[in-house]
């Protein structure tokens, strides 16, 4: 499906472009030009980056064991 419409770019270049190494929507517009128009391609855009390099993880808390 197109996730881009002002660049006619799809969710499989998006794909594409993040296994290729795009790991940023800064990094897509570079490569694709996704989001240098109009910009409402960005949160689909960013949702297709995560499901290729998956969510950062939160750092673990730490735990205190009493002494
Ligand atoms: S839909 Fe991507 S810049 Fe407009």
């Amino acid at each position: 499906m197109y996730v881009c419409v002002c660049q006619a770019v799809t969710d499989r270049q998006i794909r594409e472009a993040a296994e290729g190494g795009a790991r940023t929507l800064k990094d897509l517009r570079r490569d694709l030009g996704v989001t240098s128009e109009c910009g409402r391609c960005a949160t689909c855009a960013h949702e297709c980056l995560k499901e290729v390099h998956g969510t950062p993880r939160k750092p673990a808390k730490l735990i205190r064991m009493a002494a």
